[in-house]
């Protein structure tokens, strides 16, 4: 898959049974059994209150860590068979932390350029890519700056740029526009919707903000480590 042509439709970008996840040997059981899919080229929004295991979730289906028990589905791999998690993060996966994780000694277009080192793309073309990012996230005036230099919404939206460079598949983004003005917010979202709409990319965003999960698709409910079912509804199958 190179990302730029469309999935075929129906297929699934995520598929999660029963997927459970404790911590500390049991002590906390941060996910209880849930049962999921997502279609490609959907955006989604998972929302919940505050350690429901919304973060949790994302890390999973991400690979960044491994569920307890049950199996997870991404991109049409079964995550406990792949070999080279590194190689399915780094091209298919774009990730946006809930905290921006930018290093602090190279400036936003460095930061942005960071995932493409091992792509091999000629230098000037991953410069042009990451200055084109930064432009459409609205920092084309701060591509040279350092992350220190910059107000919190901008490194935000330096992150996201960040997380588009490498033209993932899938986009996983927590709390995205949890530290950004309305304005920015709704600036992300649009980013995020016109990559849904031009290349079919499949994205999952974490938030709390009712406007955000309005603009996707649908919305999964997470309460206690559980997916609520919407109302009436199979749902979440
Ligand atoms: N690495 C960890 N070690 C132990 N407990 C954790 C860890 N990460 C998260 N938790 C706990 O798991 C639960 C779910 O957390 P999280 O997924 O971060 O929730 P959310 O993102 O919805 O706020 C919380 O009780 C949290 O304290
Ligand atoms: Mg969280």
């Amino acid at each position: 898959m190179n990302g730029t042509e469309r999935a075929p439709a129906g297929e699934l970008a995520v598929r999660a049974e029963d997927v459970v996840k404790h911590y500390d040997g049991g002590l906390v059981q941060a996910l209880r059994g849930v049962h999921f899919s997502v279609h490609r080229g959907e955006m989604v929004a998972i929302t919940g209150p505050s350690g429901s295991g919304k973060t949790t979730l994302l890390h999973l289906i991400g690979a960044l860590d491994r569920p307890t028990s049950g199996r997870l589905e991404v991109l049409g791999r079964d995550l406990a068979h792949v070999r080279d998690l590194d190689a399915l993060r780094g091209r298919e996966l774009g990730f946006v932390f809930q905290l921006h994780y930018l290093i602090p000694n190279l400036t936003l277009r460095e930061n942005v350029l960071l995932p493409t080192v091992p792509l091999r793309l000629p230098r000037t073309e991953r410069r042009r890519k990451a200055a084109e990012l930064l432009e459409r996230v609205g920092l084309g005036h701060r591509v040279d700056f350092l992350p220190v230099k910059c107000s919190g919404g901008e490194r935000q939206r330096a992150a996201v740029a960040r997380a588009l460079v490498n033209d993932p598949e899938l986009l996983l983004a927590d709390e995205p526009t949890g530290s950004v003005d309305s304005e920015t917010g709704a600036r992300i979202l649009d980013l995020f919707s016109s990559l849904r709409d031009e290349r079919g990319t499949t994205v999952i965003v974490i938030t709390h903000n009712p406007e955000v999960a309005a603009r996707c698709d649908r919305s999964l409910r997470i309460v206690d480590g559980r997916l609520l079912r919407p109302e009436g509804g199979e749902a979440s199958e």
